[in-house]
């Protein structure tokens, strides 16, 4: 076997994962309880990949019980495919239809303590939601210069309070909610972190800083970090979860450019991180795993990373697909013809 770490399981918890695989999460613009966005995960879970991440769902559309209900047929359609399924929540930047962030800018209001704590109820409620309707695991997005990633950044957070200040307390919002979400799940179920470790113009903090907050993001309750630097072309960009890794015991997810299937085995073999995600990769072909499984990597589809119908669908507000693969983003129709 030419990727025997890469196509060997994992268990994390109760749950096992049939290899490393993992379809990180990815906004598809597609009807969040429609056949196409179903068949569009179910589609990389007959594809061979271990474990799908939904795409960031935002925690206030749980308060009506139907919109997880509405989810149930997709963690069923993975499952059947032989796939775990973990849903990314998101804390969103806004009260009601009022915008917030962690300081006040222009435009934006900074966020009470009060409004804080409900926030974080509001993303318990999620996770218990989600767990309800049968995800395998939930993961805060704490990464990608998003509210939850923005208290982590001094450049955002001049908050005096216990949430801002000193590192320990840009490290509390992502750490109360781990710890609201781990209340909220009990002590068996997964948690994963999605936490971006680059020091740039946007965050402003370096990869001590994350390595600092790392175990204590354990502490609190996280069973996997999802390291990703974001939009970082080319890659493998396995060295900042390799960063990680050395300061934790739990999995890690390599994320960014991984999807050459040896470079992926190498960083795997090399103890950089414990699963890899190919975001991209999978989105131009739902059935890399599969085909990196059967030594047929010379069939697989292959990202060239030109983000057109990717990243620029998502930024037109359309729904995704590829410009390398027609058949991507309409995997729903293949499920009803089948021939
Ligand atoms: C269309 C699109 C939507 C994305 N949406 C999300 C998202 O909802 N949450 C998230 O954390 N990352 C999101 N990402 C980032 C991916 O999860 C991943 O980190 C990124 O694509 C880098 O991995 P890759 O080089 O394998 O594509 C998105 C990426 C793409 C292309």
């Amino acid at each position: 076997m030419r990727y025997p770490t890469l196509l060997s399981p994992l268990n994390i918890r109760n749950l096992e994962l049939r290899n490393r695989v993992v379809f990180p999460p990815c906004v598809t613009n597609m009807d969040d309880h429609g056949d196409q966005s179903r068949e569009w995960y179910a589609e990389r879970a007959r594809g061979g990949v271990g474990l799908v991440i939904r795409q960031a769902t935002r925690t206030y559309l749980f308060a009506d019980p139907s919109f997880a209900e509405g989810l149930r047929p997709m963690v069923n359609a993975v499952h059947a495919a032989g796939a775990a399924v973990a849903i990314q929540l998101i804390v969103a930047d806004q009260v009601g239809e009022e915008r917030v962030d962690v300081s006040a800018r222009r435009g934006a209001r900074g966020v009470t303590a009060d409004e804080i704590a409900a926030m974080l109820e509001q993303l318990a409620q999620a996770a218990e939601a989600s767990k309800a309707v049968g995800f395998d695991a939930v993961e805060p997005h704490g990464a990608h210069g998003f509210f939850m990633n923005r208290f982590f950044s001094p450049l955002h957070n001049k908050r005096t309070d216990e949430f801002g200040g000193t590192l320990e307390g840009r490290m509390q919002f992502g750490l109360r909610a781990v710890a609201a979400v781990r209340e909220a799940v009990g002590p068996d179920f997964v948690i994963l972190y999605r936490h971006t470790p680059l020091e740039s113009a946007e965050g402003g903090y370096g990869i001590g800083d994350s390595k600092a907050f790392a175990p204590e993001l354990v502490k609190a309750g996280v069973d996997v970090l999802d390291i990703s630097p974001s939009r970082t072309p080319g890659g493998p960009h396995a060295q900042w979860a390799a960063e990680i890794k050395a300061a934790v015991d739990v999995p890690v997810i390599a994320v960014g450019g991984m999807n050459d299937p040896a470079a992926a085995e190498a960083a795997l073999r090399d103890e950089k991180c414990d699963l890899a995600a190919i975001g991209r990769g999978q989105i131009a072909d739902a059935h890399w795993a599969e085909k990196v499984a059967a030594g047929r990597e010379g069939e697989i589809i292959e990202c060239t990373e030109c983000d057109e119908k990717c990243y620029g669908n998502l930024r037109k507000g359309i729904p995704i697909g590829c410009a390398e693969n027609p058949e991507s983003g309409k995997e729903h129709l293949a499920a009803s013809n089948p021939v």
